[in-house]
């Protein structure tokens, strides 16, 4: 009995992990996993922007866990830039990440960076000290785009 529950287990995961290995050494996986991690990026970034400008309502505890999962979000598209073909197809990173690849990776260090700093004050109430941390983060954006992703 203990063995066949040990082998059902142990092709459960051997399924599991053979469906989900290839993100990170299939070229086109790894191109729409990263696309999509940024675009989660976005999503959240929008919606604390709109906050910021004063187009919608603040409420503390909604930035702080757009903050954090911001924070959590950063740290997810470095992963899939490694993958080898990835700079073809069907994607906007420039051949420049791949030229410059250390300062590419510092690049989005400082993002995570300013990022998890403005989890780390958002929902403590000091809106002044959330804005700049926001302001801080989101050049990251603009400024990387601007020298790796295609217009
Ligand atoms: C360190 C560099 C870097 C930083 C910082 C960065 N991006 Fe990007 N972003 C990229 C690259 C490169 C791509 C292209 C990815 C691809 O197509 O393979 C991209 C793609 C995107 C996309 C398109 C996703 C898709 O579906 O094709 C969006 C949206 C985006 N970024 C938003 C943001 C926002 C918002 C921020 C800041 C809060 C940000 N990015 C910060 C490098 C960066």
């Amino acid at each position: 009995m203990k063995k066949i529950q040990a082998m059902v287990i142990a092709s459960t995961l051997f399924a599991t992990t053979s469906v989900l290995a290839h993100t990170f050494d299939e070229p086109n996986k790894a191109i729409k996993y990263r696309q999509a991690a940024f675009t989660m990026i976005a999503g959240n970034v929008s919606e604390m922007g709109d906050m910021v400008k004063g187009k919608t309502e603040w409420s503390d505890v909604i930035f702080a866990k757009r903050a954090n999962q911001l924070s959590q979000l950063t740290l997810m598209p470095l992963d899939a830039f490694y993958v080898e073909g990835s700079d073809k197809g069907k994607t906007n990173a420039l051949p420049e990440v791949w030229k410059n690849f250390p300062d590419f990776e510092a690049r989005l260090a400082q993002f995570q960076e300013d990022a998890a700093a403005l989890a780390s004050i958002s929902g403590k109430g000091d809106k002044a000290a959330i804005r700049k941390a926001f302001g801080k983060t989101v050049k990251n954006c603009k400024a990387c785009h601007t020298d790796y992703k295609a217009k």
